[in-house]
């Protein structure tokens, strides 16, 4: 059935990307794009509305969920890999279609993320910016169904994020790298002054909206543990992949989860649940403890997280697009790899006038729950596809395999499923619609262009070499991600050299 044809799997592809990311590299960006707004946000909120103080409960359920998550992305990534995450191991085991729905859900989740978190960002640093006396004219701040403009700084944020991926993998991670400092060592401080000052009596009642809350609340703070799967796109610029990609997805993982609990419980530790329904929880619990000082500095910590929770979210979202073009899902064009930053410049540059035109002009910020649907389908997906691909692959060498095979894949299943089945009907109704308009383009579009259809592809073909590549000349590297393993000689004639 050409709606279930599956490519070739080759973890070591060409690509015309620099792998130049190590595992310490790729752990930063898992706790780059895992720690922002979910945590600086989202706790107070859903402790205040959903869960109470037993939002450290939610957290745990969400972490399991994510765990199992992360296990079968972990093994897919070390036995399938390459570029294009959670869309490229489906294509590679699952088939076309199943694929395109993932790939589909997978750019709602980053797509919608980083406007959603551009959004967050540009409040906190409008804050920032009246602190030291500057301000901008409120046209500017708000997007016109608030009753502005535009809302610039979300707009411009993305831009500049645009500006350091087009100069390059290394530059970013290096970026990323300086940020997470700051952001953990917010954290540190938050840990460090909190401590002191728990009430244990704010603890109780510890479940005042019962275990129904705490499974809303866990829908509602998954939020914060997007992210992690993001690594598993930065697979073509590994210098590892195999080892290093569940590495860091692991890792990003293990050391977020521990952060959130230990805040969690903190944060309604030291102020009563209720109180924490605001925008800057963390940053208000300190200041209600009387240090003006780390308030401030929470404060940066946060804008330096919800910084590299976009640009890894972003990163992440040109790498799907990148993967999907190179398999002729998405118009070629897209696909072009520059020679000289090693960057897929045009899918960098499309896919920032799409974020920014989002996060400047629309309501988007309503609708931010859409990002955790379309991450626990996803997410449902990867698990199902560890258990279809040891049955249709079980030759695959698996440097890395899910333990307790097949429960916690299983277990993923149902947890990410319960988690979904948590959010609003409205979500629902809204999530159908993206899905359709995915299965529209695919069948208008997708599965005409697919690289599959035609027998001239080296993807339809397992048998065939980087040397069979069609040439394409020109002054950009073009190559499909999933050929062979790539040869020098390969490469300079799709240089056209
Ligand atoms: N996990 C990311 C955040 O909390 C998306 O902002």
């Amino acid at each position: 059935m050409s709606l279930l044809r599956t490519k070739t799997i080759t973890p070591h592809a060409v690509t015309g990307l620099r792998r130049c990311l190590t595992a310490t590299d790729l752990t930063l960006l898992g706790i780059g794009c895992i720690i922002g707004a979910g945590i600086f946000v989202l706790t107070g909120i859903a402790a205040a509305t959903h869960a109470g103080p037993a939002i450290v409960l939610s957290y745990v359920v969400a972490g399991l969920a994510c765990a199992f998550a992360a296990l079968s992305y972990a093994e897919l990534s070390s036995s399938i890999g390459g570029c294009g995450s959670a869309y490229g191991y489906a294509y590679a085991s699952v088939g076309e279609l199943p694929a395109w729905i993932i790939g589909w859900a997978l750019i709602l989740e980053y797509g919608v993320a980083t406007a959603t978190v551009a959004i967050g960002w540009s409040g906190y640093f409008t804050n920032a910016l009246q602190a030291v006396g500057l301000h901008l004219p409120p046209a500017l701040l708000h997007a016109p169904h608030e009753g502005g403009l535009i809302n610039l700084p979300a707009a411009a944020i993305v831009g500049l994020l645009a500006i350091l991926l087009v100069a390059g993998a290394r530059e970013s991670a290096r970026f990323n790298a300086v940020m997470v400092l700051v952001k953990v060592l917010a954290i540190a401080l938050f840990i460090g002054i909190a401590s002191f000052h728990v009430e244990p009596a704010h603890w109780t009642p510890f479940m005042p909206f019962g275990w129904g809350g705490v499974m809303t609340g866990a829908a509602t703070i998954f939020f914060a543990y997007i992210g992690f799967d993001a690594v598993s796109t930065a697979a073509d610029e590994a210098v590892n992949p195999q080892r290093d990609v569940p590495i860091g997805i692991l890792a990003s993982l293990a050391i977020c989860t521990a952060i959130y609990i230990v805040v969690a419980g903190l944060l309604t530790g030291v102020a009563h649940y209720d109180t924490l329904n605001n925008p800057s929880p963390v940053a208000q619990v300190l200041l209600g403890l009387g240090y003006k000082w780390a308030s401030a500095l929470i404060a940066a910590g946060a804008i330096a997280g919800l910084t590299t929770v976009m640009l890894v979210l972003f990163f992440g979202l040109t790498r799907i697009f990148l993967a999907m073009s190179t398999d002729g899902l998405l118009p070629p064009a897209l696909s072009r790899v520059n020679p000289k930053t090693q960057t897929p410049v045009r899918v960098i540059l499309a896919s920032a006038v799409l974020i920014a035109g989002i996060a400047g002009f629309t309501p988007i910020g309503q609708v931010a729950e859409l990002t955790n649907i379309g991450t626990l389908a996803a997410f449902t997906m990867v698990c199902l596809g560890v258990i279809v691909a040891r049955r249709t692959r079980p030759e695959l060498p698996r440097p890395f395999r899910v333990p307790f095979y097949p429960l916690l894949p299983v277990l993923g299943m149902i947890a990410c499923l319960a988690l979904m089945l948590s959010l609003p009907a409205a979500t629902w109704q809204r999530f159908g619609l993206w899905m359709l308009l995915g299965l529209a383009v695919y069948f208008l579009y997708a599965r005409r262009r697919s690289h599959l259809g035609r027998p001239s592809w080296p993807c339809a073909t397992p048998s065939a070499s980087a040397n069979d590549l069609p040439g394409r000349g020109g002054d950009s590297l073009v190559f499909p991600h999933n050929v062979a393993q790539g040869t020098p000689g390969a490469a300079a004639e799709e240089r056209g050299a």
